[in-house]
């Protein structure tokens, strides 16, 4: 199978790559190399905004099978500070990633959503049918990229699947990302620089092993959970503070943050509810969280030592 694979210099994308090409198919991965600069061995690459209609005409010369939209502006911060901007890469991105697919006649495209589409929600973990409560630019350009997926099924039967993401982590993130905490933590722990805990440490979330993620994008891309919103998350939530503790113990470092005030707008707690991934994609969060941190500290630790 061809398949083309948006943001695929990314933190995820890359893992993605990675994973499609072991798995026997050919990637074009498409990305501005904005944020995400890790251009994996075999990746063919098209370096381009993925607002640009020029993608249409490339799609549909090479005519992918399914296409995996992971480009985005991804931080929450930048989306409230400047929404417009944001929504031209989330949204009218999203549509001329669409329209490349609709171009390249593509059976599946697998949209990339967030667990912040359902703001402070009713109970935990949330299950992928509750209300959509965006709280935020960045989380109404995710609800909206979904509904246009879904139009486009409507309109020309072209299959999608929507995979909203808890918080990934593992090797490749930089701090800067949506769940950037566990590698600010760990470059931190590691360099023997102090941490910080905002709030008094009890806000909880979801994290996935991004091996676990790439692995749910893998099944969706093939023919199930079509026309669904499926969660990629273990159900299971974390301290901030039990967070730092596991993260400190990977890193053989001291359990010892600073705690300053709240930021404002951080969501009290969340977790996702995986189950209907598993019945629609046979998919599970294979790797535990103290598994995960130690392959990701081992990564971040080669990555800090000296050549
Ligand atoms: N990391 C998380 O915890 C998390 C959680 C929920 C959802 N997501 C979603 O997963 C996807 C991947 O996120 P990530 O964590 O790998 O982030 P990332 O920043 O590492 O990857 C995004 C990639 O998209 C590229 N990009 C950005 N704007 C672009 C544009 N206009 N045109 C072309 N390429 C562009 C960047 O260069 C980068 O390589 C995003 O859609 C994000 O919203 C991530």
């Amino acid at each position: 199978m061809l398949a083309l694979v948006t943001g695929a210099a990314g933190f995820i994308g890359s893992h993605l790559v990675d994973r499609l090409l072991a798995d026997g198919h050919e990637v074009i991965g498409v990305d501005d190399l904005s944020s995400g600069g890790t251009v994996r061995p075999g990746l063919e690459l098209w370096e381009m905004d993925v607002g640009d209609p020029a993608l249409a005409e490339r799609a549909a010369a090479r005519r992918p099978e399914v296409v995996c939209h992971l480009a985005a502006q991804v931080s929450v911060r930048a989306s409230v500070a400047d929404p417009a901007a944001d929504a031209r890469t989330n949204v009218l991105g999203t549509v001329n990633v669409l329209e490349a697919a609709r171009a390249a006649d593509a059976r599946k495209v697998v949209f990339t959503s967030s667990c912040a589409v359902y703001g402070v929600p009713d109970a935990l973990p949330v299950p992928p049918d509750a209300e959509l409560r965006p709280a935020s630019p960045y989380a109404a350009s995710k609800v909206s990229g979904e509904v246009y997926a879904a139009t486009y099924k409507a309109l020309y039967g072209i299959d999608y699947t929507t995979l909203t993401l808890a918080n990934v982590y593992g090797p490749r993130q930089t701090p800067e990302g949506e769940a950037g905490v566990i590698s600010i933590f760990t470059d931190a722990l590691l360099a023997g620089r102090p941490t910080r805990v905002y709030g008094d440490g009890s806000h909880t979330r979801d994290y996935v092993y991004v091996l676990d993620v790439v692995d749910a994008f893998a099944r969706a891309a093939g023919e199930g959970g079509g026309g669904l919103r499926l969660n990629v998350g273990t159900g299971v939530q974390t301290t901030d503070r039990e967070l730092h503790t596991l993260v400190a113990e990977a890193a053989g470092a001291p359990d010892d943050p600073e705690f300053a005030p709240p930021r404002l707008g951080d969501l009290p707690a969340m977790s996702v509810d995986p189950r209907a991934t598993r019945e629609a994609l046979g998919w599970a969060p294979g790797t535990g969280l103290r598994e995960g941190l130690a392959e990701t500290v081992a990564w971040a630790r080669e990555r800090m030592a000296p050549a």
